[in-house]
């Protein structure tokens, strides 16, 4: 039986962008299905169609052999189908139990909360999901607040669960964690839709995949038929170097960061950092490994001026400039790529507007009037050498898919030519052509004498870019030295807080 079939499904947005071009996709009932492609493929709007979010220009829908047409996503759910979004729709005040209870009784106002208690706990015990239902949302980790999102999906009887992505705000055991529940309800007979990037995850966890390139479909395959590389030939109809060569580096030069003894407090006056202390030279990349939130955001962000430690030091080239604002730091050479687009750029302005937020006064003559010559000109190769779809300058931000904003924002800051550069998550929610991309650029800078300070979480960036290692654990350096020291699984152990 056939689950979803979506037959010559084009789109046009209002503003004219063609982000379908008549495509067929089909998936069966009970299968992984892996949707793949580059940035901007159209994977997003393919799939907010199907949950009714948005409407197609043209082309049918068929869910479990019936003709559907639907006005919003109450219908899609009404029909067993789900999208799990990498935003949250809960509640942060209320507890995973009443989350539940009202997205029930939203569509059976006859429910009762011992009713979504019961059915819950069974879903609970069926699926091997772990959720502490009576805890209150915002004390529980992404990963868990996502298992709540796909719970709330099956309590309200979802057969076809569609997740946007849904790997990339969670950590290693996490994701092990989303596979094997998502490979229960598979075999119970639930059809899962996958969006990534990841090709290693598609052919970890999916049945069959689809490929999608400039809004048109590539084909499907089934996954182990498909290496990774041809599953990366099809999304980008050329060869791509899974594997970057690191060129040798001209060994690191002059220090350019030294963060002595940084303490500073997050929320809640718990120190978010407990005596940081970090070094980085000219010509070398410095990764900060970690599980995300043992204080990489507010190690990047204290850097980049945005909070005041409570105590230690910053100095940039041997000068202090711990007491600094964040404008007199750019000044000075810092650039800060921060690992949320929704902070790095304004959402409402143009690429235009946006690639040139950070370096405002490089524009401004003295009286205080932008120069959009010269900004448009910046902008306009900033969108050609990263390949930002559309090549418009004049669109708004907040048309662009998610990759294509991420492009524009690595390509901006790296575009300033900076002293040290401060970048975290490069390549999150980036395909795979534009990684490859970024990470070279990243390495090129590097060979200019740049120095960079790298936090990811994804270990094989990591490896491939990094000079030196440093593992966060909360709040603390755990170990650091140079890559070859390391292996993924000591590094694997540092992030969980063990000493190696
Ligand atoms: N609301 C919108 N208005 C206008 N154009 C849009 C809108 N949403 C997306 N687009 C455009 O439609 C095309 C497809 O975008 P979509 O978000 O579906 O891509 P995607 O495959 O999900 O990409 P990514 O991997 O970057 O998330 C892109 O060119 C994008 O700029
Ligand atoms: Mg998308």
């Amino acid at each position: 039986m056939k689950a979803v079939e979506m037959l010559g499904i084009r789109k046009i947005y209002p503003d004219g962008v063609v982000a379908l071009r008549g495509v067929d996709f089909e998936v069966e009932e009970g299968e992984i299905h892996g949707l793949l492609g580059e940035n901007g493929a159209g994977k997003t709007t393919l799939m907010r169609i199907l949950y009714g979010e948005i409407h197609a220009t043209d082309g049918e829908i068929k869910v479990f052999g019936r003709r559907v047409r639907f006005r919003s996503p109450r219908d899609a759910i009404r029909h067993g189908i789900a999208m799990i979004y990498q935003h949250f729709s809960l509640v942060p005040t209320m507890s995973v139990l009443d989350n539940l209870y009202l997205s029930m009784s939203a569509v059976n106002p006859g429910v009762s909360r011992d009713d979504t208690e019961e059915r819950a706990e069974k879903l609970i015990a069926e699926t091997g999901l772990r959720i502490p239902l009576g805890k209150t949302v915002e004390e529980l980790p992404v990963g868990v607040q996502q298992r709540v999102e796909i719970l709330k999906a099956l309590i309200r009887d979802a057969r076809i669960l569609i997740l946007d992505e849904p790997t990339s705000v969670l950590t290693p055991l996490e994701v092990e964690e989303l596979f094997t529940s998502l490979r229960r309800l598979r075999d119970k007979g639930i059809t899962i839709i996958l969006i990534t990037h990841k090709l290693r995850e598609a052919k970890a966890i999916t049945d069959r995949v689809t490929v999608l390139r400039r809004g048109s479909k590539v084909g499907t395959v089934k996954t182990s038929e498909a290496s990774e590389q041809q599953l990366a030939r099809m999304m980008v109809a050329r060869d791509v170097e899974l594997v970057i060569e690191k060129p040798p580096s001209r060994g690191p030069g002059r220090e350019v960061l030294r963060i002595e003894d940084i303490w500073v407090k997050g929320g809640e006056g718990v120190d978010a950092l407990r005596g940081v202390s970090l070094v980085v030279r000219e010509g070398e990349i410095l990764g900060i490994a970690g599980v995300q939130g043992n204080g990489q955001t507010e190690l990047c962000e204290t850097i980049a001026g945005l909070r005041k430690p409570y105590k230690g030091r910053i100095l940039l080239d041997s000068r202090d400039v711990t007491w600094l604002d964040t404008k007199e730091r750019y000044r000075l050479g810092i650039a800060y790529i921060p690992e949320s687009r929704k902070i790095g750029l304004i959402h409402d302005m143009s690429v235009l507007e946006n690639s040139i937020l950070t370096s405002i006064d490089e524009y401004t003559g003295r009286l205080g009037i932008v120069n959009w010559k010269k900004a448009k000109e910046k902008a306009v190769e900033v969108i050609k050498e990263y390949g930002v779809q559309p090549p418009n300058p004049d669109t708004p931000v907040k048309f662009l898919s998610g990759g294509n904003q991420q492009k524009l924002m690595v390509g901006r800051e790296i575009a300033r030519k900076p002293r040290i550069l401060v970048v975290a998550e490069p390549t999150q929610g980036v395909d795979v052509a534009s990684t490859e991309f970024i990470r070279k650029r990243l390495l090129e800078l590097r060979n200019q004498g740049i120095g960079i300070l790298l936090v990811s979480t994804d270990l094989d960036e990591i490896f491939q870019l990094s000079d030196r290692v440093a593992v966060m654990y909360e709040g603390r350096i755990m170990g650091e030295g140079r890559v070859e020291e390391f292996t993924p699984e000591k590094i694997g152990l540092l992030m969980g807080g063990v000493n190696a």
